[in-house]
């Protein structure tokens, strides 16, 4: 029964946490009268030479004790005596574990927010490193429009950005301090609530002591930051498997991020990539593993609630690990411009352009397309690209198709063309990274 309802194994990862916390509740009790002074300062104490085990790896751990809470209760008893009994004064493993997690939490978005921002600034180094660089871009993964790669890559900075605005969010809630809830219904004992969360560092309370001890909606928030987090992750991971592939060839991955086959002597795997695809799945479902164990569930503290750690811890860990790997094996990237640019010689790509240039001339659009969709028909039958119809052939398709087209099928010349706010033209991505620089420069940290 002890082996299967134990938390130990796992939430003894919050015994820093469950000290700083024990510590402050121990210096309130003793302010506001509940303990004296003396029965305090032998509780610190106490706590001290407990951080000090932990760290140096030589803390008892007592397996025959469900959790890190008790553990650490214990072995202040041990050490002090009776007066370690009078710690849990005012307080129930409920609010303790509640306060535990948020401290965990707060730190650890605070942490990952900064992880998720270095990965912005690898974006910008390789915008930068890769100006100038014409890359397809895809719908349907087939070949649509010219790029810069600069400006592909930039769409990934963006969406970092919203991830760690979203993770600020969830800062924000997490700043909520539970203790002084007791088992669910509050305390008889005059403590005071507003002291321990300054000691703490957390800037409101929970207002109300059921929700304290029974809700874990903090959690759910973070996950979803994270799972969205790895969905982004993921398409990225697709997007280098693709193109480090033989048949797109357009970036070569340094090879401690790649492993080889130990069959195929020709193979250079994306083993980072795939698993950082791979591990999005993971921490879906931790989300929804939270989610399941909180519906229906009745306030206000239930065991149930114990199943909140072990998916956090993982997601996190998973987060920790990847996002600093992933933003190495970038940088450590080299692009090859040359298939980039035989990919993007296809000018097929910029038919788009030239039914635009229709359209200039007072060709209705729907007509236009029409007319350049039959253009891209012959040439595919004939095996000819645009620019090598001769000026008879194109005028049979429309009398307007000059000499001039040629700039038009220039795949420069197209990307060049997209200047609008938020396009592909140099102009517009040199706009754009300067936003984003800005953006890193002026941002301050979670406090
Ligand atoms: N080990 C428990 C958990 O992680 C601590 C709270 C237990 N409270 C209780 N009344 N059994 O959730």
């Amino acid at each position: 029964m002890l082996e299967f309802t134990a938390s130990l194994p796992f939430d003894r990862r919050l015994a820093e946490q469950d000290l700083k916390g024990s510590a402050a509740h121990a210096a309130m009790l003793a302010a506001c009268g509940i303990i004296d002074a003396a029965e305090a300062e032998a509780i610190t104490k106490g706590l001290d030479e407990i951080a000090a085990e932990l760290r140096s790896g030589r803390f008892p751990f007592d397996s025959g004790f469900e959790d890190i809470h008790m553990n650490i209760e214990k072995r202040l008893i041990e050490k002090i005596g009776p007066a370690g009994g009078k710690l849990h004064t005012a307080r129930s493993r409920n609010d303790q574990a509640a306060l535990d997690l948020h401290l965990y939490l707060k730190e650890e978005i605070r942490q990952i927010e900064r992880l998720v921002r270095g990965l912005q600034e690898v974006f910008v180094a390789l915008a930068r490193r890769f100006e100038g660089a014409v890359f397809p871009g895809y719908t349907h993964l087939q070949r649509a429009q010219p790029l810069y790669f600069s400006h592909h890559l930039m769409a990934y900075f963006w969406m970092l950005q919203r991830d760690r605005e979203r993770l600020r969010g969830a800062f924000r809630r997490a700043d909520l301090m539970p203790l002084g809830a007791g088992a669910l219904a509050g305390t008889g004992f005059p403590i005071d609530r507003e002291m321990v969360a300054q000691k703490l560092e957390f800037s409101r309370l929970y207002e109300n002591s059921i929700d304290a001890v029974s809700d874990r909606d903090y959690i759910v928030e973070f996950l979803s930051c994270a799972a969205l987090l790895m969905v982004h992750l993921s398409r990225l991971a697709e997007e280098i498997i693709l193109w480090s592939s033989a048949e797109f060839g357009f970036v070569e991955l340094d090879d401690a991020y790649t492993t080889g086959s130990s069959m195929m002597p020709q193979k250079k795997n994306p083993d980072l990539a795939e698993l950082a695809r791979a591990k999005a799945g993971r921490v879906f479902g931790s989300l929804f593993a939270l989610l399941t164990v909180l519906k229906g569930l009745p306030l206000a503290y239930n065991k149930d609630l114990q199943e909140d750690k072990e998916g956090l811890f993982d997601t996190v860990d998973t987060i920790k690990k990847l996002l600093p790997l992933l933003g190495e094996m970038l940088l450590a990237m080299e692009i090859n411009r040359g298939r980039m640019a035989e990919a993007v010689a296809d000018d097929s790509m910029c038919a788009t352009e030239l039914a635009d240039y229709l359209a200039r001339r007072g060709a209705p659009f729907r007509e236009a397309h029409h007319i350049v969709g039959a253009m891209i028909a012959h040439c595919r039958r004939e095996g000819l690209r645009l620019k090598e119809l001769d000026a008879a052939e194109r005028r049979r398709f429309h009398p307007a198709l000059g000499e001039e087209i040629h700039a038009l099928l220039d795949p420069r010349q197209v990307v060049e063309a997209k200047s609008s706010r938020g396009g592909t033209a140099a102009a517009a991505v040199a706009a754009q990274l300067r936003l984003a620089e800005q953006l890193l420069e002026s941002d301050l940290e979670i406090s």
